[in-house]
């Protein structure tokens, strides 16, 4: 277990923020865990868990102990007429890990390319892009409770998978019963992922629902493209529309796509017949949040350093760099001005994405 203090959190955080994190303790093994929660002082502090920082808005220095997740490894665990299973330490970078299991010949995750972060923080917010969510791929996890210090697996049930969503996004009940793991409550703060095994099905089939994959598969005259192809496509549509955080720092899509009754859509149609929606199978409609935003306006307007990007109005940027760059409270300012004025124009109440601290 390695523990520093005062460290800048600003290479940590996707969205290039600058904050400190009063301690960080970079967790390497399973092993790492059990010292922490030893450790008679660290133990009992509050914890923050960080993986890629792609999915955090930092509004000032972080006072609970910065838990970095860096446990590595992957293999093969078992190969049944069915499936590849697939282990993956919650450290590792997701988008190399996408692109090692397709060199491996295990496809399946190639819709999911280019998304930042790691593979630990991809069950906690249920990644997913083109078509194919992570609990499409998902076989288990491994994980250890913190107040307790035990590890424990859970199956895709028990991570009650939904959209953008999860058992770890919820905070657990304060009634829970103390020192045993809380039953249908969240896990938040009090549970940390250190492997994830991912399920990717034989034979493997193309996912090309999405519109703008079946779009290229169309133009091209490939109705069977191979895996590599679609994430050969998923990077290019991706890095046309979404800005790379190496150089413009961003969290990715910053809102949910609000979801709505049909009676609600329609009535939303009348008044705006060009919004962009798609009907769920549960009978729900998704409106794109993206094209609400657009439409009131926002594309390209800043607060500070924080701006609305020019290519996709879902996704807030940092305009400046280095010591220069944006706040948590200019990106959270911009975020909730967008709000009010999505929700004065449609009565729709935009839900953020990223994890705010
Ligand atoms: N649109 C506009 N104006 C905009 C942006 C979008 O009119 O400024 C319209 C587009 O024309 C399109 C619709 O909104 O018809 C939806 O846009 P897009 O296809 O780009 O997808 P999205 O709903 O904005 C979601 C995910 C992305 C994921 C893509 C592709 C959410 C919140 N976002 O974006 O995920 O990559 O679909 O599957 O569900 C992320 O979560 O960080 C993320 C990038």
């Amino acid at each position: 277990m390695l523990v520093e203090k005062n460290v800048s959190l600003q290479p940590y955080n996707t969205f290039g923020i600058v904050a400190r994190a009063e301690t960080l303790v970079r967790v390497r093994s399973t092993e790492d865990l059990a010292a922490f929660r030893a450790d008679p002082v660290l133990g009992r502090a509050q914890v923050f868990v960080l993986g890629g920082g792609s999915n955090v808005v930092l509004t000032g220095d972080v006072k609970p102990v910065v838990l970095k997740m860096e446990i590595r490894g992957r293999r093969l665990v078992r190969e049944t007429p069915s499936a590849w299973i697939v282990e993956v330490g919650a450290g590792e970078p997701w988008h190399d890990t996408v692109a090692w299991t397709l060199e491996q010949g295990w496809p399946g995750l190639e819709n999911l390319a280019l998304i930042p972060g790691t593979v630990g923080a991809a069950p906690v917010q249920n990644i997913g892009a083109y078509g194919v969510e992570l609990q499409d791929r998902f076989d288990s996890l491994d994980a250890v409770d913190l107040a307790t210090g035990l590890g424990f697996t859970l199956d895709a049930a028990q991570c009650a998978f939904g959209y953008r969503d999860s058992v770890f996004k919820h905070a657990p009940s304060p009634a829970g019963p103390s020192g045993s793991l809380p039953r249908g409550m969240g896990l938040a703060g009090r549970a940390v992922i250190t492997q994830v095994r991912f399920c990717l099905p034989k034979p493997w089939k193309p996912e090309l629902g999405y519109l703008e994959l079946e779009r290229r598969a169309a133009e091209l005259g490939m109705e069977q493209p191979t895996a590599q192809q679609i994430f050969d496509w998923v990077c290019e549509i991706r890095r046309a529309k979404l800005p790379d955080p190496a150089v413009i720092g961003n969290a990715g899509s910053f809102f949910k796509n609000p979801t709505v009754s049909p009676e609600q859509c329609q009535d939303i149609i009348a008044r705006e017949p060009k919004i962009v929606h798609y009907p769920m199978p549960d009978g729900s409609v998704k409106l794109a949040a993206g094209w609400l935003i657009d439409a009131c306006g926002w594309r390209g307007k800043t607060v500070g350093k924080a701006a609305v990007y020019e290519k996709q109005a879902l996704v807030l940027v940092n305009r400046g760099h280095g010591a220069d760059s944006v706040t948590g409270g200019e990106v959270m300012t911009l975020a909730r001005a967008i709000q009010t004025s999505v929700y004065e124009r449609f009565g729709i109440r935009l839900e953020p994405e990223p994890v705010v601290v």
